[in-house]
């Protein structure tokens, strides 16, 4: 195992949204690490799930995954759970996170993303065992000006839609609880120590997400149907294929959350505000990522339906940035943030674990257990 993963074994880890996609990950992770988990989330957010097919059950048994399921605006349900299990770790994954559905609901969504976070800081605040905490945001907490260049750390937070808008507030909420209450707690003259940092990741792929509205998704559903159907061509529709976005494996933000938590367990410094990004040249238009998926889903050599795609941009539609860019300079020079599978390497996994999802989910668990072994034995 590698130090980092070394490093959660037997700790009690609390993390919010552990239903949903990067949450099932990261909780898959941490439960092959010999950590004690706490789960706090909704019931998952999709049908199928990521998480009913990730074989938690044992854990469940022998209690090292506590799965709570409860809302996260709901302070004194949250407190509960944070005075029964006294974690010593926090991710805080939580959220309403597509943006086409913030305009549909934009009062739930500030209501989850901003006021959830507050509570997930009100309790950190409150709970003496917490020593590292992580408060996950997005790369769209941003004012967008469509650079073609990637927002640094320090650039205006003003994200445009209520999604991207209820992240940037839950950035600035930990800002205030930060510089109120948590850099006290340095541990000296008896302080408590607590860190506490957020991470602005880029758009993640990979294996298992089934969210609506979101492309890697739309592709797997699109092929699904036409295997179901015996179709000999599933056409995926795109929406925006000539937006740009940064691109990367669930794996990569996920290690760097733990690398983080890790990092400012012993050392204050360390806490802060981070994106977390692909290389410039993972960084690609929705048509290039689809057109990806297809050469993947076409070349890996079975005979399920071909894969081609047709773009159903819509003029009418909310608006969404064209451009998007981070800078991940800070965390690498910082952390020493490495991007280790580029896109192609991406979209062969996503590709592999969608056709196991199709043809053998049973075999999921597993299929997880592998990406992560070889994920982490190159860090
Ligand atoms: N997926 C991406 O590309 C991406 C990119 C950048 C940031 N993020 C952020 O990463 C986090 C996880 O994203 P995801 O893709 O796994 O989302 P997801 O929709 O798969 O999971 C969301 C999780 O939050 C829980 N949740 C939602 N509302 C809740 C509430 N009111 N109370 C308690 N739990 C609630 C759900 O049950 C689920 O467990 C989010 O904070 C998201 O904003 C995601």
């Amino acid at each position: 195992m590698s130090e980092l993963l070394d490093f959660y074994k037997n700790k009690t880890v609390l993390v919010t949204g552990h239903t949903g996609f990067k949450g099932t990950w990261l909780t898959r992770i941490l439960l092959t690490s010999g950590a004690r988990v706490i789960g706090y989330s909704l019931k998952p957010p999709t049908n199928p799930s990521l998480f009913k097919m990730a074989g938690f059950e044992d854990y469940e048994k022998k209690d090292q995954l506590m799965n709570v399921i409860a809302d996260i605006r709901d302070l004194s349900k949250l407190k509960e759970s944070f005075d029964k299990y006294k974690p010593e770790i926090v991710f805080h994954l939580a959220a309403q996170p597509i943006v086409r559905d913030s305009y549909k609901n934009p009062v739930y969504t500030y209501e989850t993303n901003v006021m959830g976070t507050v509570n997930v800081l009100e309790c950190i605040r409150l709970t003496d065992s917490v020593r590292s905490s992580v408060i996950i945001t997005t790369d769209k907490v941003y004012k967008n000006n469509e650079w073609i260049w990637g927002y640094r750390e320090d650039e205006p937070l003003d994200g445009f839609d209520p999604y991207s808008n209820s992240k940037s507030c839950a950035e600035l909420s930990v800002h205030s609880y930060k510089n109120s209450f948590f850099n006290e707690m340095d541990g000296s003259d008896g302080k408590r120590y607590c860190a506490v940092s957020t991470a602005r990741a880029g758009n993640v792929i990979g294996g298992g997400d089934f969210a609506n509205d979101r492309i890697i998704p739309d592709c797997v559903r699109a092929m699904e149907n036409a295997v179901k159907s015996r179709k000999t061509e599933g056409v995926i529709a795109v929406r925006n294929p000539y937006s740009t976005r940064p691109y990367q494996h669930v794996l990569e933000p996920l290690a760097m959350y733990l690398t983080i938590a890790y990092k400012q367990w012993d050392d204050l410094s360390k806490s802060s505000y981070y994106n977390v990004g692909p290389d410039d040249v993972d960084c690609v238009t929705t048509g290039n990522l689809v057109d990806l998926f297809c050469k993947c889903w076409n070349d890996f050599g079975t005979n399920l339906a071909k894969a081609k795609w047709e773009s159903h941009a819509d003029p009418n539609g909310p608006h969404e940035a064209n451009f998007l860019k981070l800078d991940s300079t800070k965390i690498k020079t910082m952390l020493g943030y490495k991007p280790r599978w580029h896109i192609a390497e991406c979209m062969q996994k996503t590709v592999e674990f969608s056709k196991l999802f199709i043809e053998s989910p049973e075999s999921l668990p597993g299929e997880m257990d592998k990406e992560i072994k070889e994920f982490f034995r190159r860090l």
